[in-house]
């Protein structure tokens, strides 16, 4: 059935009207934080240029076929009593189109493969070494060498990087295959279980928050597997890192803080970290200095204290985690597990203790 039939004017006028919005709607979406058309390093300038060299060459190609196919079916279209000239073969069309396409694959091969070979490029010496370890479904951050006493200082799901300085980031995965990548900045590669990738080292070029992404499919949470990676100046990010190294100051005997200190110990600590505590477990993200993080679950929400609370309480109503999944992969025997909900083990205030014990620890 035609739309004529099946809509009326006002139907008709409706459905262009919906349609607009969409479109706009669409378009809106171009300014997208992800978007890889407003680079903010070295790295991912190369990417936009070699794409916007390959988008004009190939648009120009695909503009002049269609301008010639028009022209030729118009002139050529069948008319009464004219009979079409029978053509075997021209030599110099076909030397032209054979060369003409030569010519046009290397002017977009040569500077592809010269990228892709810069890509695999070792780091320089200054450069910021980061190790990143993808889980199901979050990212475990460290930095060699810039913990305490030279150690490795280690976060979660959001790297600080400093403005102007070469960033090395190399991969690993704990269990399947996620993908690394920044859209302004740089990626993608895959985390692959057994082995170390590297990214192209880069220099970020503006100082901001950017937002990352795990880009392969790794199980039922894959689209909630974020991150971010915040540009900081120099100034800024050394601060960042003494403030991580400073181990945080205990809460008051008996207070609030103390009391969440206290519940987190006993409840949390077996699975995350916070330096400076006794808190050491590997399971789960490092929480230290968790009150100067931007976001909570791997990125997927604000760190406010009304999110931590739900996270807190039933982590599998925000991140659909099934509630079977911590028997199962306690089963694997590879130490995984996945966070528990926590609204029949702790009371609500107990939970509210935990949460503001969290976010107290901040980078001033
Ligand atoms: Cu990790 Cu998709």
């Amino acid at each position: 059935m035609y739309p004529k039939q099946l809509l009326g004017r006002s139907g008709r006028l409706v459905a262009v009207g919906l349609l607009v919005a969409a479109l706009l709607l669409a378009l809106s979406a171009c300014s997208s934080p992800q978007t890889t058309f407003d680079p903010k390093s070295d790295a991912a300038d190369k990417i936009q240029t070699l794409y916007i060299l390959i988008i004009v060459i190939s648009g120009a190609i695909g503009a002049a076929v269609l301008i010639a196919m028009g022209y030729l079916m118009a002139k050529f279209r069948e008319r009464p009593g004219v009979k079409a000239r029978q053509i075997h073969g021209n030599n110099t069309l076909e030397v032209l189109w054979t060369i003409g396409p030569i010519l046009i694959l290397v002017m977009i091969g040569v500077p592809t493969i010269l990228a892709i070979v810069g890509a695999t490029r070792a780091p320089s010496e200054d450069a910021l070494h980061v190790e990143v370890v993808a889980h199901q479904w979050w990212w475990e951050v460290n930095y060699p060498g810039l913990g305490p006493d030279g150690g490795t200082l280690t976060t979660a799901n959001e790297l600080h990087v400093p403005i102007g300085r070469e960033v090395a980031i190399s991969l690993k995965s704990d269990d399947v295959i996620h993908s690394f990548w920044v859209p302004q900045l740089i990626g993608k590669i895959d985390s692959i279980p057994g082995r170390t990738n590297h990214l192209e080292p880069f220099t970020a070029s503006e100082v901001g928050v950017y937002l990352g992404q795990c880009a392969e499919f790794c199980g039922l949470a894959h689209a909630l597997m974020r991150f971010r990676v915040v540009v900081d100046s120099l100034g800024d990010f050394e601060r960042w890192v003494e403030g991580m190294n400073t181990p945080p100051p205990a809460p008051e005997e008996e207070s609030f803080l103390a009391s969440g200190q206290s519940v987190f110990i006993q409840n949390c600590s077996s699975c995350h970290a916070v330096a400076g505590t006794v808190a050491a477990g590997r399971i789960g993200p490092d929480l230290s200095r968790f009150g100067s993080r931007l976001t909570i679950g791997a990125g997927i929400m604000d760190n406010t204290e009304e999110n931590l609370v739900e996270w807190i309480t039933n982590v599998t109503a925000v991140k659909p985690v099934p509630e079977g999944l911590p028997t199962a992969l306690a089963e694997l025997g590879n130490g995984k597990q996945a966070m528990p909900r926590f609204d029949d083990t702790l009371t609500p205030a107990q939970v509210e203790a935990v949460a503001a014990y969290l976010r107290s620890m901040t980078i001033e």
